[in-house]
């Protein structure tokens, strides 16, 4: 087993040069990353999925059960719902490129279960080259942050999602605007039908001023 010190600080050293970087070459690369002891854990590298030019960019925590056997992002229950919410608003998936801050599944066994268990400060700075080099290369024009960990590793620890969801932020060096909102799992978690729905009509309104920045 791997010690911290054993571990390179982030996933620098297994980055292509500059030069190659496109995202074909990147999810390439990314498939045997070392960075952080989460290669041992997860089945495969999750890496983002979408058009090189994307004009929106969503970045969620990390890949759940689904996404960490099947190789893609948000194509689990969350993804259902980022997916209707999407198609509400009209905004064209094939315009969106998604990914997470961290790319390899982290969870702990319950019985026969992977249960999600939220990454580390540390397993997010590992993992961080990887995604600046797709915001690098998609240059989106809108970056939407789903989740607290998502917005808290972009925007700092004191960024409080309940206070600025859904308000277009435009001084970050990430893209022309940034949009942060709650995790869809979150909407999932909702603890009866009457707050899913409020909180799914919610996330939908965030959506919605997404789609104007696009316009
Ligand atoms: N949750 C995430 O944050 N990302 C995924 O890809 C799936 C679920």
């Amino acid at each position: 087993m791997l010690t911290d010190q054993d571990l390179p600080w982030d996933a620098t050293p297994f980055l292509p040069p500059d030069q190659e970087r496109t995202l074909d070459v990147l999810r390439e690369a990314a498939r045997s990353c070392r960075a952080c002891d989460l290669f041992f854990s997860g089945t495969q590298t999750v890496f983002g999925e979408g058009p090189e030019r994307a004009d929106v960019m969503m970045i969620g925590e990390q890949p759940g059960d689904m996404e960490d056997r099947a190789g893609q992002p948000f194509v689990g229950p969350a993804g259902r719902v980022l997916d209707e919410a999407l198609d509400e608003v009209g905004i064209d998936r094939s315009r969106v490129y998604v990914t997470n801050v961290v790319k390899h599944f982290k969870w702990v066994a319950r019985g026969k279960r992977r249960i999600h268990s939220k990454p580390n400060a540390r397993e997010i700075r590992a993992c961080r080259p990887w995604l600046d080099a797709e915001l690098e290369d998609v240059q989106p024009r809108v970056v939407v942050l789903l989740g607290a960990t998502a917005a808290q590793a972009l925007l700092g620890g004191k960024f409080r999602v309940t206070q600025e969801r859904g308000k277009p932020l435009e001084d970050t060096s990430l893209a022309p605007y940034v949009v942060a909102t709650v995790h869809p799992a979150s909407i999932l978690r909702a603890p009866d039908p009457e707050t899913r729905e409020s909180e799914g009509r919610a996330f939908v309104e965030d959506l919605r001023t997404v789609k104007r920045l696009l316009e």
